[in-house]
């Protein structure tokens, strides 16, 4: 088959989250398969253009018209990588925004992005599917089955669109509908609108063929009121097209024997080198070497309300009362990196922070750390948890979404399990699972075997691939049968 990813993130070339790595390793996944599989990213300040495809591609905005190139980019093991090229719009400091905000131009900068994507299947790359991601991309089935309903050469194509995180939806007023050459009549309950605003995601859940995100759990969550985000009622609607399918890691980037961005690679059989990444990982932080048993607790995220880090500022005082270090890597929202830098301070010698992006250090994190911490208030999947169990470092987590279903609960009489998890969001069942954590910390034989099981999960790529595969096709053979229905 013949697949088009389009999204507004993937690696090598951009990334924000945990998307950039899932769109970087699936289209690998799928490749190793024998399928054919392209990428379509905006061109971003630090991409580089290899080819123009198309010099001007007309989009038109409502009543301007802007003219962005479609260029391709260096094929990436087995993957082809197109680009929206619109420096006006894309060459910039930062993806989606910056200090003061969201880019006050997003809804015009996606929609032209989406408009492309179409125009790129019908004069560059036709595929037999297009995969979308998050709101950035869900434009692009509305206009597949709304505007360019009639247009036989993208009739019969199908769109699955991936949910990766129903926090963030493309909401926008009004007037922004007119402005990306919409009618008014889709400001409908039925269609884009929501609350009086302009939904771009809601659009997507509506036209797509099929919908996924990406864990069992999430795909159930989002259907209640409590993780829907008011959007649960459209989902639900669209329940028997809804599937949840698990992210996968890509373990040549992620796993200790192979990793070469930490000090020493280890390996289950021999975790000598981890102590020497802990080690390393200490100075990173500007911590003490001599605390090399101190348990030692690592963070990486986005600082988003999402993950859950107002209980870490509930309980911090009580939590350092335990013989515990931190180290924590993040930037995000500036109420959690003031917190993060007012611990540092605080605790200076045990709380080690940086705030920023560091791709190099996150991977000495994950492997330098005894315990990972991911108290999310929801998660669609996460991916840090599952590369900390192949590095030997165990997950501390909150049972939702992906993280209740990658992560099994250590059981102290049977010594099963891969982590800990706590289930009430609230500062007083995280203390306690930390704490709980930390006493299997100091009985070195459950550890080691705690370690081994988190070791040996699988979380490759492979089966989640397949999943994809699976639906793309029937996505393909819902799209014929509604094209038979509607031309008869
Ligand atoms: P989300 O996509 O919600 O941010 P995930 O757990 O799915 O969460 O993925 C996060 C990804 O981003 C991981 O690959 C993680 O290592 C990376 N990451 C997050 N914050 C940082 C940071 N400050 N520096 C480096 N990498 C980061
Ligand atoms: C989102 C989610 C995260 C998920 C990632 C990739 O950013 O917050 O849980 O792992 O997308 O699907």
């Amino acid at each position: 088959m013949k697949i088009l990813f389009v999204s507004p993130e993937g690696l090598p070339y951009s990334k924000t989250g945990g998307l950039a790595d899932v769109v970087q390793a699936l289209p690998k996944a799928l490749v190793e398969m024998g399928h054919e599989v392209a990428v379509l990213l905006p061109r971003y300040r630090e991409n580089q253009i290899r080819s123009t495809l198309i010099a001007s591609v007309t989009v038109a905005l409502g009543d301007r018209l802007r003219f962005p190139a479609i260029g391709e980019g260096q094929a990436v093991e087995g993957v082809r990588y197109f680009f929206v090229d619109d420096p006006a719009f894309f060459d910039r400091a930062q993806l989606y925004g910056d200090q003061k905000g969201d880019y006050p131009d997003n809804a015009e900068r996606f929609a032209e992005f989406s408009r492309a994507a179409i125009e790129l299947v019908k004069r560059v790359w036709m595929p037999d599917v297009i995969h979308c991601h998050d709101w950035q991309s869900a434009l692009v089935p509305v206009l597949l089955r709304t505007q360019h309903a009639d247009d036989p050469a993208v009739q019969a194509l199908p769109v699955v669109l991936t949910i990766h995180n129903l926090g963030y939806q493309g909401l926008f007023p009004q007037t922004d509908l007119r402005r990306i050459g919409l009618p008014d009549r889709m400001f409908t309950m039925d269609s884009l609108e929501f609350y009086g605003k302009v939904n771009f995601l809601k659009g997507g859940l509506i036209y797509a063929d099929y919908l996924t995100t990406v864990s069992r759990r999430y795909a159930k969550e989002i259907q209640t009121p409590e993780y829907g985000c008011g959007l649960e009622g459209v989902i639900r609607n669209r329940g028997e097209r809804l599937v949840g399918i698990l992210n996968g890691v890509d373990y040549a980037v992620w796993s200790p024997e192979k990793d070469t961005l930490i000090a020493q690679p280890y390996s289950a059989k021999d975790l000598s080198g981890k102590k020497i990444c802990k080690k390393d990982l200490l100075a990173a932080f500007g911590l003490r070497e001599e605390d090399l048993e101190r348990p030692l607790v690592g963070i990486v995220s986005r600082f988003a309300d999402q993950k859950g880090f107002d209980l870490i500022a509930e309980i911090s005082d009580e939590l350092m009362k335990e013989d515990v270090a931190i180290v924590a890597l993040g930037t995000g929202q500036p109420e959690y990196e003031k917190l993060f830098q007012k611990l540092g301070e605080k605790y200076s010698g045990r709380v080690g922070v940086k705030i920023g992006y560091d791709n190099g250090l996150a991977h000495k994190i994950e492997a330098g750390a005894d315990l990972f911490l991911m108290p999310s208030r929801y998660e669609p999947c996460g991916l840090n948890q599952i590369y900390s169990l192949r590095y030997g470092t165990v997950p501390v987590v909150r049972a939702t979404g992906g993280l209740d279903d990658t992560i099994e609960n250590y059981n102290l009489r049977t010594q099963q399990g891969t982590g800990f998890k706590f289930q009430e969001y609230d500062g007083e069942s995280l203390l306690e699972c930390i704490r709980a954590a930390l006493k299997t910390y100091h009985e070195p034989k459950a550890w080691r075997a705690l370690q081994a099981h988190g070791m040996a999960r699988d979380f490759s790529w492979r089966s989640s691939a397949k999943e994809y595969a699976v639906l793309y096709k029937m996505a393909k053979q819902a799209r014929i049968q509604r094209t038979a229905k509607s031309s008869k």
